[in-house]
């Protein structure tokens, strides 16, 4: 029997031909299925979909996807994907985990270092031609020998954040649902802050690091935002929605925190009109897990996850599903 899968855009190639070793694979073009409409119409037929962060494979896909054994989506984070729904519907969802940890903690610890020392500023400044020799007063950053890193999110990300974090002489303060283990602690010289709001009080960075869920949606607000020091930065490599993007311009035009670093964005690829006006915030285009091995890593075990499933290999024993 032949199995159809949709690769809803171009993949790393390594990916690609381990899949077409054992299926019939059609790859979308680039935002083709960004509007669940248009998946909708085409996933009739698949067996399996390959979905991207960027794709709301929502209620109306799952039912319309009547042939669908298994929707695995490349990225950690899976709230694109109605799994409550995939799960009704008996189809597996699987993510990437694991392999994209190192790539994203870099990413927000580049973030960070870029917001903390005025790094894009300083660039253009230079390329503009404004470079006039060395100003004692020219871009006074963070020092971040002995500040406080807050992490919420301790997780494998939040976890590999902590251990840059070390490297730079930092103090680490989280938060989590739930306490790690002690030894992790240990490990990680980390504190556990009990809340949020005690988070946002201490730290001299926030770095986000949650799933985005309904408790997580928002947890940056404007209250949350108030609370944090007047020369913090806020990190967030999560997702967009953790954090209410207008009060985060509010806070900073108004001159209520340090800077900001930004990999995500409520509504991608739109971002919040007065946060590209907004003094200090660094802004990237989702590009935590954007390294050549992190990819073809994540290449590697969608398709695995794919084959063993079509192939009838047992849930037990594919480790990357989070619908089994
Ligand atoms: C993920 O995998 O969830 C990341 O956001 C991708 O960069």
């Amino acid at each position: 029997m032949t199995y159809r899968v949709l690769v809803t855009e171009p993949i790393v190639e390594s990916a690609l031909k381990k899949l077409r070793r054992h299926c019939e694979v059609d790859i979308g073009e680039r935002g083709q299925y960004d509007q669940p409409a248009k998946l909708a119409r085409d996933i009739p037929g698949y067996d399996a979909l390959l979905s991207m962060l960027s794709n709301p494979v929502d209620r109306s896909v799952i039912a319309a996807g009547k042939d669908l054994k298994i929707i695995a989506n490349y990225a950690v984070g899976y709230d694109n994907i109605d799994t409550q729904a995939a799960r009704e519907a008996d189809i597996k969802v699987s993510n990437t985990p694991g392999v994209l940890t190192e790539a994203s903690a870099d990413i927000a610890f580049s973030l960070l270092l870029a917001a903390g020392r005025h790094i894009c500023e300083a660039q253009a400044y230079v390329r503009e031609g404004n470079f006039d020799g060395w100003d004692p007063l020219g871009f006074l950053g963070l020092e971040l020998n002995g500040k406080t890193l807050g992490i919420l999110g301790m997780g494998r990300i939040g976890q590999a954040v902590a251990r840059r974090a070390g490297g730079f002489g930092m103090k680490v303060l989280y938060h989590n649902r739930r306490r790690v283990g002690s030894a992790t602690e240990t490990a990680l010289n980390a504190s556990y802050a009990e809340s949020i709001e005690q988070l946002a009080r201490e730290a001299d960075v926030l770095s986000l690091n949650c799933p985005l869920t309904k408790e997580t949606h928002h947890i940056v607000d404007a209250e949350i935002l108030n609370m944090m020091k007047p020369h913090a930065l806020l990190i967030n490599t999560a997702r967009g929605p953790v954090v209410d993007e207008a009060a985060l311009a509010d806070a900073l035009h108004e001159g209520r925190l340090g800077g900001a670093g930004l990999d995500v964005f409520e509504e991608e690829p739109q971002l919040h009109p007065r946060l590209l006006t907004a003094p200090n915030c660094v802004v990237l285009p989702h590009i935590g897990s954007g390294t050549h091995e992190t990819r073809e890593a994540m290449g590697e075990l969608a398709v695995s996850s794919i084959v063993g499933v079509l192939k009838g290999k047992k849930s037990g024993e594919i480790s990357n599903l989070v619908v089994t």
